[in-house]
């Protein structure tokens, strides 16, 4: 089947945090399901710092309605100082609203950063995957 995607701009927003973050919101809809992507940008210079992405999965009657996170990045220059937490904490408030059960990541096994920041948002390791098994799956069970 050939992939489409289509953004909606009025599925497009803008919010600010009393820190003077600027976060815009997407969501586009593509064939896989919809996809929530934000990016967080330094108001007094509209620098953008980095972007976070998540799909929600097809779910049915048999299976936890589950949220992929599938991009997380903050830019170089911006790391270390909370931008990664803060995009963490709104993809998951975003997942939840939405009845999210399940959140669910790959992330590289030698990424450590990334490894302890899941694991402080109460991500767990669930087993290794990809080709070389060099990837981790790691799963947050939405508490209620
Ligand atoms: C992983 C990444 C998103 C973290 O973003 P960040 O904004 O620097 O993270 P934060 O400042 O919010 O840090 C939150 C926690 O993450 C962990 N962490 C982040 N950077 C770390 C580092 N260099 N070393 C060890 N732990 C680190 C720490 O536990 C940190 O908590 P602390 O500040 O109390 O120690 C960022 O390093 C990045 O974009 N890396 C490249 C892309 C990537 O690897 N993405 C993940 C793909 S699965």
């Amino acid at each position: 089947m050939e992939e489409s995607i289509t953004i909606d701009p009025t599925r497009c927003s803008y919010e600010v945090d009393n820190n003077g973050y600027k976060y815009m919101s997407i969501i586009v809809n593509c064939s896989l399901g919809p996809l929530y992507k934000k990016v967080i940008f330094d108001l007094s210079n509209d620098e953008q710092m980095g972007h976070i992405q998540g799909i929600l999965n097809d779910h049915n009657d048999k299976n936890p309605f589950i949220g992929f996170i599938n991009q997380l990045y903050i830019r170089q220059n911006f790391r270390k100082k909370g931008f990664g937490t803060e995009l963490m904490k709104h993809l998951c408030a975003d997942f939840k609203q939405l009845g999210v059960e399940e959140i669910r990541l790959l992330v590289e096994k030698n990424n450590q950063p990334a490894i302890d920041l899941y694991e402080k948002f109460g991500f767990k390791k669930n087993g290794e995957r990809g080709e070389k098994n060099n990837y981790l799956l790691m799963i947050r069970k939405q508490k209620d």
